[in-house]
Protein backbone atom coordinates (compact mmCIF):
# COMPACT_ATOMS: atom_id res chain seq x y z
CA UNK A 1 0.00 0.00 0.00
CA UNK A 2 1.54 3.35 -0.86
CA UNK A 3 1.87 5.79 2.12
CA UNK A 4 0.48 8.69 2.82
CA UNK A 5 1.99 12.19 2.96
CA UNK A 6 2.17 14.35 6.19
CA UNK A 7 3.12 17.65 6.37
CA UNK A 8 2.46 19.94 9.28
CA UNK A 9 4.28 23.07 10.57
CA UNK A 10 4.47 25.73 12.79
CA UNK A 11 5.30 29.18 12.97
CA UNK A 12 8.54 29.85 14.63
CA UNK A 13 7.91 32.99 17.20
CA UNK A 14 8.52 31.47 20.76
CA UNK A 15 8.85 28.30 22.66
CA UNK A 16 6.17 25.59 22.35
CA UNK A 17 4.04 24.93 25.10
CA UNK A 18 1.77 22.15 26.13
CA UNK A 19 -1.49 23.14 24.31
CA UNK A 20 0.48 22.48 21.03
CA UNK A 21 1.90 19.30 22.58
CA UNK A 22 -1.74 18.23 23.56
CA UNK A 23 -3.46 19.69 20.01
CA UNK A 24 -0.63 18.66 17.85
CA UNK A 25 2.60 17.45 18.60
CA UNK A 26 1.64 14.46 20.59
CA UNK A 27 -0.63 13.11 17.64
CA UNK A 28 1.77 14.11 14.83
CA UNK A 29 4.65 11.58 17.01
CA UNK A 30 2.07 9.14 17.09
CA UNK A 31 1.40 9.30 13.01
CA UNK A 32 5.31 9.18 12.25
CA UNK A 33 5.37 6.12 14.54
CA UNK A 34 2.45 4.39 12.95
CA UNK A 35 4.80 3.73 9.75
CA UNK A 36 2.28 4.77 7.44
CA UNK A 37 3.37 8.24 6.60
CA UNK A 38 6.12 9.79 4.71
CA UNK A 39 6.26 12.43 7.12
CA UNK A 40 7.26 16.15 6.75
CA UNK A 41 7.58 18.66 9.43
CA UNK A 42 8.54 22.29 8.78
CA UNK A 43 9.47 25.27 10.81
CA UNK A 44 7.50 27.98 8.71
CA UNK A 45 9.75 31.10 9.53
CA UNK A 46 8.34 33.01 6.26
CA UNK A 47 4.96 32.90 7.66
CA UNK A 48 5.88 33.82 10.55
CA UNK A 49 7.71 36.82 9.18
CA UNK A 50 4.14 37.95 7.18
CA UNK A 51 3.41 39.69 10.71
CA UNK A 52 6.87 40.00 12.23
CA UNK A 53 8.85 41.20 9.38
CA UNK A 54 10.82 44.13 11.69
CA UNK A 55 10.82 41.39 14.27
CA UNK A 56 13.70 38.89 12.34
CA UNK A 57 15.78 38.10 15.31
CA UNK A 58 12.64 36.43 17.65
CA UNK A 59 12.35 34.31 14.40
CA UNK A 60 15.87 33.48 14.19
CA UNK A 61 15.56 32.51 17.74
CA UNK A 62 13.17 30.60 17.66
CA UNK A 63 13.60 28.47 14.97
CA UNK A 64 16.28 26.59 17.13
CA UNK A 65 13.80 26.65 20.12
CA UNK A 66 10.83 24.85 18.11
CA UNK A 67 13.47 22.64 16.89
CA UNK A 68 14.17 21.44 20.54
CA UNK A 69 10.99 20.77 21.01
CA UNK A 70 10.27 18.75 17.94
CA UNK A 71 12.90 16.68 18.83
CA UNK A 72 12.00 16.56 22.54
CA UNK A 73 8.45 15.26 21.93
CA UNK A 74 10.34 12.21 19.66
CA UNK A 75 9.85 13.73 16.52
CA UNK A 76 12.71 11.54 14.71
CA UNK A 77 14.82 13.22 12.23
CA UNK A 78 15.15 9.34 10.90
CA UNK A 79 11.40 9.15 10.45
CA UNK A 80 10.31 12.65 9.74
CA UNK A 81 12.23 15.17 7.66
CA UNK A 82 11.90 18.30 9.83
CA UNK A 83 12.89 21.40 7.65
CA UNK A 84 12.89 24.99 7.47
CA UNK A 85 10.46 26.77 5.02
CA UNK A 86 12.66 29.79 3.79
CA UNK A 87 15.16 26.79 3.08
CA UNK A 88 13.19 25.91 0.34
CA UNK A 89 12.79 28.25 -2.33
CA UNK A 90 10.15 25.88 -5.06
CA UNK A 91 7.50 27.29 -2.23
CA UNK A 92 7.94 30.80 -2.52
CA UNK A 93 7.79 30.04 -6.56
CA UNK A 94 4.48 27.66 -6.07
CA UNK A 95 3.04 30.59 -4.34
CA UNK A 96 3.13 33.26 -7.09
CA UNK A 97 1.59 30.91 -9.17
CA UNK A 98 -0.92 29.56 -7.21
CA UNK A 99 -1.90 33.53 -6.13
CA UNK A 100 -3.24 33.82 -9.70
CA UNK A 101 -5.81 31.25 -8.91
CA UNK A 102 -7.34 33.49 -6.23
CA UNK A 103 -9.20 36.03 -5.72
CA UNK A 104 -8.87 38.57 -3.22
CA UNK A 105 -12.38 38.73 -1.88
CA UNK A 106 -11.83 35.27 -0.98
CA UNK A 107 -8.48 35.42 0.89
CA UNK A 108 -10.70 38.37 2.84
CA UNK A 109 -13.30 36.10 3.77
CA UNK A 110 -10.72 33.64 5.19
CA UNK A 111 -12.67 33.32 8.44
CA UNK A 112 -9.24 32.69 10.58
CA UNK A 113 -7.05 35.18 8.90
CA UNK A 114 -10.13 37.77 9.72
CA UNK A 115 -9.91 37.01 13.35
CA UNK A 116 -6.29 36.94 13.28
CA UNK A 117 -6.02 40.20 11.50
CA UNK A 118 -8.42 41.78 14.46
CA UNK A 119 -6.31 40.35 17.41
CA UNK A 120 -3.21 42.01 15.83
CA UNK A 121 -4.74 45.20 15.93
CA UNK A 122 -3.56 45.82 11.85
CA UNK A 123 -6.33 48.42 11.35
CA UNK A 124 -5.80 49.38 7.56
CA UNK A 125 -1.80 48.44 7.49
CA UNK A 126 -2.41 44.32 6.96
CA UNK A 127 0.89 42.73 5.55
CA UNK A 128 -0.17 41.31 1.86
CA UNK A 129 1.93 38.77 2.71
CA UNK A 130 -0.12 38.51 6.14
CA UNK A 131 -3.22 38.45 4.32
CA UNK A 132 -2.19 35.87 1.32
CA UNK A 133 -0.58 33.09 3.79
CA UNK A 134 -3.34 31.06 3.27
CA UNK A 135 -2.05 30.49 -0.28
CA UNK A 136 1.26 30.10 1.38
CA UNK A 137 0.63 27.38 3.00
CA UNK A 138 -0.98 25.53 0.37
CA UNK A 139 2.48 25.67 -1.67
CA UNK A 140 3.66 24.24 1.32
CA UNK A 141 1.44 21.15 1.59
CA UNK A 142 1.33 20.37 -2.19
CA UNK A 143 5.15 21.10 -2.69
CA UNK A 144 5.16 17.61 -0.58
CA UNK A 145 1.88 16.13 -2.27
CA UNK A 146 1.05 15.91 1.22
CA UNK A 147 -2.59 14.35 1.67
CA UNK A 148 -2.78 14.96 4.94
CA UNK A 149 -2.56 17.66 7.64
CA UNK A 150 -2.27 17.13 11.34
CA UNK A 151 -3.28 20.89 12.49
CA UNK A 152 -5.66 22.54 14.85
CA UNK A 153 -9.47 23.38 14.30
CA UNK A 154 -8.92 26.60 13.33
CA UNK A 155 -6.65 25.69 10.22
CA UNK A 156 -9.81 24.51 8.74
CA UNK A 157 -10.13 27.29 6.54
CA UNK A 158 -6.54 26.85 5.20
CA UNK A 159 -7.06 23.35 4.70
CA UNK A 160 -10.33 24.15 2.20
CA UNK A 161 -8.23 27.15 0.15
CA UNK A 162 -5.80 24.67 -0.43
CA UNK A 163 -8.27 21.96 -1.72
CA UNK A 164 -9.81 24.64 -3.80
CA UNK A 165 -6.30 25.55 -5.12
CA UNK A 166 -5.57 21.99 -6.28
CA UNK A 167 -8.86 21.85 -7.78
CA UNK A 168 -8.79 24.99 -9.62
CA UNK A 169 -4.85 24.34 -10.98
CA UNK A 170 -5.67 20.38 -12.08
CA UNK A 171 -8.72 21.53 -13.83
CA UNK A 172 -7.44 24.71 -15.77
CA UNK A 173 -3.67 23.22 -16.74
CA UNK A 174 -5.50 19.90 -17.85
CA UNK A 175 -3.34 17.61 -15.49
CA UNK A 176 -3.53 15.87 -11.92
CA UNK A 177 -0.50 17.41 -10.74
CA UNK A 178 -1.82 18.54 -7.08
CA UNK A 179 -2.88 16.61 -4.29
CA UNK A 180 -6.02 17.47 -2.90
CA UNK A 181 -4.93 17.53 1.26
CA UNK A 182 -7.34 16.57 4.64
CA UNK A 183 -7.21 18.12 8.12
CA UNK A 184 -6.39 15.67 10.65
CA UNK A 185 -7.82 17.27 14.14
CA UNK A 186 -7.58 16.53 17.24
CA UNK A 187 -10.65 14.77 18.76
CA UNK A 188 -13.50 16.82 19.31
CA UNK A 189 -12.85 18.58 22.82
CA UNK A 190 -9.07 17.04 22.72
CA UNK A 191 -7.70 19.71 20.97
CA UNK A 192 -7.43 22.83 23.26
CA UNK A 193 -5.36 23.10 26.39
CA UNK A 194 -7.08 26.47 28.48
CA UNK A 195 -4.39 28.57 30.06
CA UNK A 196 -3.77 28.33 33.92
CA UNK A 197 -5.71 31.01 34.48
CA UNK A 198 -8.82 29.19 32.76
CA UNK A 199 -8.60 31.43 29.49
CA UNK A 200 -10.06 29.46 26.94
CA UNK A 201 -6.55 29.33 25.08
CA UNK A 202 -3.01 29.11 26.30
CA UNK A 203 -0.40 31.34 24.29
CA UNK A 204 2.63 33.15 25.33
CA UNK A 205 0.96 36.28 24.65
CA UNK A 206 -1.32 36.00 27.01
CA UNK A 207 1.50 34.96 29.92
CA UNK A 208 -0.73 31.74 30.57
CA UNK A 209 1.66 28.79 29.01
CA UNK A 210 3.32 25.99 30.33
CA UNK A 211 6.35 25.33 28.29
CA UNK A 212 8.09 22.47 27.26
CA UNK A 213 11.11 23.99 28.49
CA UNK A 214 9.88 24.95 31.51
CA UNK A 215 11.91 23.34 34.84
CA UNK A 216 10.67 21.39 37.16
CA UNK A 217 10.21 24.05 39.89
CA UNK A 218 8.67 26.61 37.45
CA UNK A 219 5.72 24.03 36.11
CA UNK A 220 4.99 23.38 39.77
CA UNK A 221 4.89 27.13 40.37
CA UNK A 222 2.63 27.55 37.69
CA UNK A 223 0.27 24.97 38.87
CA UNK A 224 0.51 25.82 42.34
CA UNK A 225 -1.60 29.61 40.55
CA UNK A 226 -3.82 27.70 38.88
CA UNK A 227 -7.63 29.07 37.90
CA UNK A 228 -9.89 26.32 39.61
CA UNK A 229 -13.53 27.16 41.68
CA UNK A 230 -13.34 30.86 43.21
CA UNK A 231 -15.97 29.97 44.86
CA UNK A 232 -14.14 26.85 46.43
CA UNK A 233 -12.85 28.65 49.63
CA UNK A 234 -12.45 26.00 52.19
CA UNK A 235 -11.33 22.29 51.97
CA UNK A 236 -14.57 20.95 53.09
CA UNK A 237 -16.62 23.42 50.72
CA UNK A 238 -18.42 21.90 47.93
CA UNK A 239 -16.45 22.68 44.51
CA UNK A 240 -16.66 22.94 40.88
CA UNK A 241 -15.32 20.43 38.02
CA UNK A 242 -16.76 22.15 35.48
CA UNK A 243 -14.84 24.85 34.22
CA UNK A 244 -11.84 23.79 36.33
CA UNK A 245 -8.77 24.24 34.74
CA UNK A 246 -7.06 21.75 37.08
CA UNK A 247 -9.78 19.19 35.69
CA UNK A 248 -9.25 19.98 32.54
CA UNK A 249 -5.67 19.48 32.64
CA UNK A 250 -6.38 16.25 34.76
CA UNK A 251 -8.80 14.52 31.49
CA UNK A 252 -6.34 15.95 29.17
CA UNK A 253 -3.34 14.36 31.25
CA UNK A 254 -3.84 11.69 33.79
CA UNK A 255 -3.47 7.65 32.68
CA UNK A 256 -5.43 6.84 35.82
CA UNK A 257 -8.92 8.26 34.80
CA UNK A 258 -10.57 6.13 37.70
CA UNK A 259 -8.54 7.88 40.11
CA UNK A 260 -9.89 11.25 38.25
CA UNK A 261 -13.64 10.51 38.84
CA UNK A 262 -12.80 9.63 42.37
CA UNK A 263 -10.98 13.25 42.99
CA UNK A 264 -13.78 14.83 40.98
CA UNK A 265 -16.72 13.32 43.08
CA UNK A 266 -14.46 14.35 46.21
CA UNK A 267 -14.05 17.89 45.41
CA UNK A 268 -17.97 18.12 44.59
CA UNK A 269 -19.06 16.66 47.78
CA UNK A 270 -16.18 18.90 49.75
CA UNK A 271 -13.60 17.51 51.74
CA UNK A 272 -10.76 17.85 48.83
CA UNK A 273 -8.41 21.03 49.14
CA UNK A 274 -6.96 22.78 46.02
CA UNK A 275 -3.49 22.51 47.11
CA UNK A 276 -3.57 18.82 47.59
CA UNK A 277 -5.78 18.48 44.03
CA UNK A 278 -2.77 20.56 43.04
CA UNK A 279 0.34 18.44 44.03
CA UNK A 280 -1.56 15.55 42.06
CA UNK A 281 -1.89 17.52 38.87
CA UNK A 282 1.90 18.31 39.03
CA UNK A 283 2.85 15.03 39.66
CA UNK A 284 0.81 13.71 36.35
CA UNK A 285 2.40 16.18 34.58
CA UNK A 286 5.44 15.42 35.50
CA UNK A 287 5.05 11.81 34.57
CA UNK A 288 4.06 13.25 31.09
CA UNK A 289 6.88 16.34 30.78
CA UNK A 290 9.65 15.41 32.81
CA UNK A 291 11.30 12.77 30.30
CA UNK A 292 10.74 15.53 27.57
CA UNK A 293 12.39 18.21 29.66
CA UNK A 294 15.54 16.33 30.35
CA UNK A 295 15.44 14.89 26.69
CA UNK A 296 14.96 18.80 25.37
CA UNK A 297 18.10 19.61 27.78
CA UNK A 298 20.54 17.07 26.19
CA UNK A 299 19.57 18.44 22.78
CA UNK A 300 20.02 21.89 24.01
CA UNK A 301 23.73 20.85 24.73
CA UNK A 302 24.78 20.56 21.57
CA UNK A 303 22.66 23.24 18.91
CA UNK A 304 25.54 22.74 15.72
CA UNK A 305 24.01 18.79 15.70
CA UNK A 306 20.37 20.53 15.87
CA UNK A 307 21.67 22.94 12.84
CA UNK A 308 23.05 20.14 10.88
CA UNK A 309 19.76 18.01 11.25
CA UNK A 310 17.60 20.95 10.51
CA UNK A 311 20.23 21.36 7.21
CA UNK A 312 20.18 17.92 6.01
CA UNK A 313 16.35 18.24 6.57
CA UNK A 314 16.12 21.52 4.44
CA UNK A 315 18.30 19.87 1.46
CA UNK A 316 15.75 16.56 1.25
CA UNK A 317 12.88 18.63 1.35
CA UNK A 318 14.32 20.98 -1.33
CA UNK A 319 14.40 17.87 -3.74
CA UNK A 320 10.88 16.63 -3.20
CA UNK A 321 9.24 20.34 -3.77
CA UNK A 322 11.60 20.78 -7.15
CA UNK A 323 10.42 17.54 -8.57
CA UNK A 324 6.66 19.46 -7.75
CA UNK A 325 7.41 22.67 -9.06
CA UNK A 326 8.91 20.68 -12.15
CA UNK A 327 5.75 19.13 -12.69
CA UNK A 328 3.70 22.29 -11.93
CA UNK A 329 6.13 24.52 -14.47
CA UNK A 330 5.50 22.19 -17.53
CA UNK A 331 1.70 21.71 -16.58
CA UNK A 332 1.30 25.64 -16.50
CA UNK A 333 3.73 25.36 -20.41
CA UNK A 334 6.50 27.15 -18.33
CA UNK A 335 9.40 24.83 -19.95
CA UNK A 336 10.28 26.99 -22.91
CA UNK A 337 14.19 26.15 -23.25
CA UNK A 338 13.72 22.25 -22.27
CA UNK A 339 14.72 20.91 -25.65
CA UNK A 340 17.65 24.15 -26.11
N1 LIG B 1 -0.25 28.12 10.09
C1 LIG B 1 0.35 27.06 10.85
C2 LIG B 1 0.33 27.46 12.31
O1 LIG B 1 0.41 28.62 12.62
C3 LIG B 1 1.77 26.76 10.44
C4 LIG B 1 1.91 26.24 9.04
C5 LIG B 1 2.58 26.84 8.00
C6 LIG B 1 1.37 25.05 8.51
N2 LIG B 1 2.48 26.08 6.87
C7 LIG B 1 1.76 24.99 7.15
C8 LIG B 1 0.58 24.04 9.05
C9 LIG B 1 1.36 23.93 6.32
C10 LIG B 1 0.19 22.99 8.22
C11 LIG B 1 0.58 22.95 6.88
O2 LIG B 1 0.29 26.61 13.15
Amino acid sequence: MAKHILLTGDRPTGKLHIGHYLGSLKNRVAMQNSGNYESFVMIADMQALTDNANDPEKIHDSLLQVALDYLAVGLDPEKTTIFVQSQVPALSELTMYYLDLVNLGRLERNPTVKTEIKQKNFGDSVPAGFLIYPVSQAADITAFKADSVPVGDDQEPMLEQAREIVRTFNHTYHKDVLVEPQGVFPPKGQGRLPGIDGNAKMSKSLGNAIYLSDDADTMKKKVMQMYTDPGHIHVEDPGKVEGNTVFTYLDAFATDQAKVAELKAQYQQGGLGDVKLKRYLNDVLEAEFGPIRDRRAQYAKDPAAVLAMLKKGSAHAREVAEQTLQEVRDAIGLNYFTHY
